[in-house]
């Protein structure tokens, strides 16, 4: 490669993300223009809408990339775009951008797992935040909307997945449990906010998939569901003015994280851990957060993640993950497909 200078595309759900980021670490630009407007009004997201929004806004979202960045297509050394998993319609918005430019620039292009994404994001440098060091091995948690993956990571570009989840991923249970409550959405924030004026004082399952590290969050869904059939009975279903929202969402918000950091730290311990990474949109959540912090002072061992901004989904950890593929020959072409799920789960 002539230049360490790599442009990424992100495109796998909703937000439409470009950035340019150098040897893999440093962020020079990060944009991400987001759905949520248009998606909350139908309580998620809708997929064909997000294909369609996409294709609206790439090449401005790219340009803005190349001039935040101050830099031009002569100055980049490659191309990087998310190929899967997430919403196939999505996903070929931005591959099919990626592809164009590279036809058209000639620069080498390579497809990004976006798992492997939420995985380097923990390594980004911006000016105002040092990524994590490259400190071997690491257990890794990327908890997001589409995603609860707990893995083992050995260097920036190998990793083992250690669970994952058989049904709903943390966040969507989160989005899942706001619309029950009728918090709203995107559901993680708005149950964060709701339970700090409660208490847990209801008791939900925490579930377990005994003998595994994997998730499964569908249940504590339809617990969350009947509870609130029991707590309604005698009265309206539909009006949530007099339930403790509150207390609801505290219980809730505290089952779905006592779960994630229960896993987290059999697996820190097992593999013998030198630090613990966050990274998805739940990784934003404070409660979990406070509960790992605790786990990493009780094992001496650091818990990282990275600013708000690099937890949700954006370009710049996908540039950041392109960036040792690269390095090694990897070269996609305009034969490069994309996929809707991981082959690990
Ligand atoms: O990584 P992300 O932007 O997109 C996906 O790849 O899914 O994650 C979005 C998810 C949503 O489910 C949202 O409810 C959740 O992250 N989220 C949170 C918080 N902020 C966002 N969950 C809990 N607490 C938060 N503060
Ligand atoms: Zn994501």
């Amino acid at each position: 490669m002539t230049s360490e200078l790599v442009l990424a595309i992100e495109s796998s759900c909703d937000d439409t993300a470009a950035a340019v980021v150098a040897g893999g670490r440093r962020v020079l630009s990060s944009v991400v223009a987001s759905q949520d407007d248009v998606h909350s009004l139908f309580g998620g997201v809708v997929p064909e809408v997000a294909s369609r929004k996409h294709v609206e806004v790439i090449t401005a979202v790219v340009q803005r990339a190349l001039d935040e960045a101050r830099v031009t297509w002569g100055d980049l050394g490659g191309l990087a775009v998310t190929n899967g998993p997430g919403l196939i319609g999505s996903l070929l918005v931005g591959v099919s951008a990626a592809k164009a430019y590279h036809l058209a620039t000639g620069l080498p292009l390579v497809g990004v797992n976006h798992i492997d994404g939420h995985l380097n994001s923990n390594f980004c440098d911006l000016p105002d935040h040092q990524g994590a060091p490259e400190d071997f091995p690491a257990v890794c948690l990327v908890a997001s909307g589409g995603h609860s993956d707990l893995s083992l990571m050995l260097s920036r570009s190998e990793y083992r997945v250690l669970g994952c989840t058989h049904d709903d991923a943390a966040g969507e249970a989160l989005d899942k449990a706001a619309r029950l409550l009728k918090l709203g959405y995107p559901g993680g924030p708005a149950i964060q906010k709701a339970a700090e004026a409660g208490e847990p004082r209801f008791d939900l399952p925490r579930p377990l998939i005994e003998g595994t590290f994997d998730f499964s969050f569908s249940g504590l869904k339809t617990a969350l569901m009947r509870l609130l059939q029991q707590l309604n009975k005698g009265r309206s279903a539909d009006d949530p003015a007099n339930l403790p929202i509150a207390d609801l969402a505290a219980s809730f918000q505290q089952a779905v994280v006592d779960t994630l950091v229960r896993d987290v730290r059999e697996a820190a311990v097992q593999e013998g851990a030198r630090q613990i990474l966050l990274a998805g949109g739940v990784a934003a959540n404070r409660l979990l957060r406070a509960e790992l912090a605790r786990v990493g002072e009780e094992l001496d061992i650091p818990v990282r993640y990275p600013p708000f901004k690099l937890c949700t989904d954006n370009a710049a950890m996908v540039g950041a993950a392109a960036w040792a593929p690269l390095q090694a020959g990897k070269r996609d072409n305009l034969a490069l497909d994309v996929f809707s799920a991981m082959e690990a789960c």
